[in-house]
């Protein structure tokens, strides 16, 4: 099929036992895709990706993150960015840090951050230049600070699943970052498989050790990397274990700049034919969606993801 030819379809749905009506999509493409990209992408081809995702029916489309740019020099521009998505900036959250990249998101206009903190030490060492103690207790001053100026704040948990220093990762040691970031005001906690070595039985006693804490589905997003090809297979886990957001990445671009193993974020068109194909309602339009993946794939040199390479040949 042709680019010019298209609508693309979807596939019939099937509702499965259990499944929920509607889940979240939230989109980390022009964020997660873009950090680790060593060629450095114009301001203006972020900002369109991040309108056309928008537009597309996304709810959420992360936009980047105000971090040392000497650390992600991909990401210098996050003030640029988040000047050209308009005058309400809730839909887009930001990555920040630490006290620093929260004056600097307020500076340029933003309502919605996100903070992130490694379920293991040897990640928060080299993400964050700290131990994971000192990194939780900036991520609780950053989500304390900005909730009391009424800001949303969700929280990340990366190496939730394993990590390329310390091999698998203790359930506890997630649960006990969880619960920290939710008693500290975030309303939402993502759990990371930062190097895509989660399996659908993992999801699950993950999500159940939550609950063993009193963290409920609702509290959780999952992230998959598709590094091993198991990121559907734990979509379809977590769906199960009762979790309704899911983060994706349009295209499958990215990764971590510090941890080489994160390859490949779950991309957000198979996660919506996955979708679709159960019959549960995003509200987002699986065309644009491939459209807006394949202008950044082509742009990066990038393979298209399984469903845009299907869809568009
Ligand atoms: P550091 O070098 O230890 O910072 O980096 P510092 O506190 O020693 O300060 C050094 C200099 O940096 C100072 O400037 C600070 O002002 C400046 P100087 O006085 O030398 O001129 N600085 C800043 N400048 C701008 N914005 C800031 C900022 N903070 C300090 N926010 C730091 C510590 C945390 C800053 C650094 O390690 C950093 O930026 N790390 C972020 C790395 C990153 O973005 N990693 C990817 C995140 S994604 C992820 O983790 C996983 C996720 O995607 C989910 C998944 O896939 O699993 C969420
Ligand atoms: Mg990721």
């Amino acid at each position: 099929m042709s680019d010019t030819a298209l609508s693309l379809g979807l596939p019939a749905p099937h509702a499965g036992a259990g499944m929920p009506a509607r889940v979240t999509v939230y989109e980390v493409g022009v964020r997660d895709g873009l950090q680790a990209e060593k060629q450095v992408v114009p301001t203006r081809a972020k900002i369109d990706l991040a309108l056309a995702l928008r537009a597309a029916g996304l709810p959420v489309v992360e936009a980047t993150s105000f971090v040392s740019p000497r650390w992600v020099p991909q990401l210098a521009d996050a003030a640029d960015v988040l000047a050209g998505l308009g005058a309400d900036l809730a839909p887009h959250p930001v990555l920040v840090p630490n006290l620093r990249g929260l004056e600097r998101a307020i500076e340029a206009g933003a309502t919605s951050i996100a903070v992130f903190v490694s379920a293991t030490e040897s990640f928060a060492r080299t993400n964050l230049n700290s131990s994971r103690a000192e990194a939780l207790a900036a991520a609780v001053d950053v989500t304390v600070q900005a909730r009391e100026r009424g800001m949303n704040v969700r929280g990340y948990v990366s190496m939730c699943f394993g990590d390329p220093w310390e091999g698998v990762v203790a359930l506890q040691a997630v649960v006990e970052v969880s619960r920290e970031l939710i008693d500290a005001g975030c309303h939402e906690v993502s759990l990371g498989d930062t190097i895509g070595v989660g399996t659908a039985g993992h999801v699950q006693h993950l999500v159940e050790a939550h609950r063993a804490v009193g963290l409920r589905a609702s509290d959780l997003a999952l992230h998959f990397h598709d590094t091993y090809g198991q990121a559907l297979a734990n979509v379809h886990s977590g769906l199960q274990a009762g979790v309704t957001t899911f983060d994706a990445s349009a295209g499958g671009i990215g990764g971590c700049p510090f941890a080489g193993s994160a390859t490949g974020n779950l991309a957000t068109e198979d996660l919506l034919w996955l979708l679709a194909g159960l019959g549960i309602q995003t509200g987002v339009d699986l065309d644009a969606v491939v459209r807006a993946g394949v202008a950044m794939t082509d742009l990066l040199g990038r393979p298209r993801s399984r469903v845009a390479a299907a869809l568009l040949g």
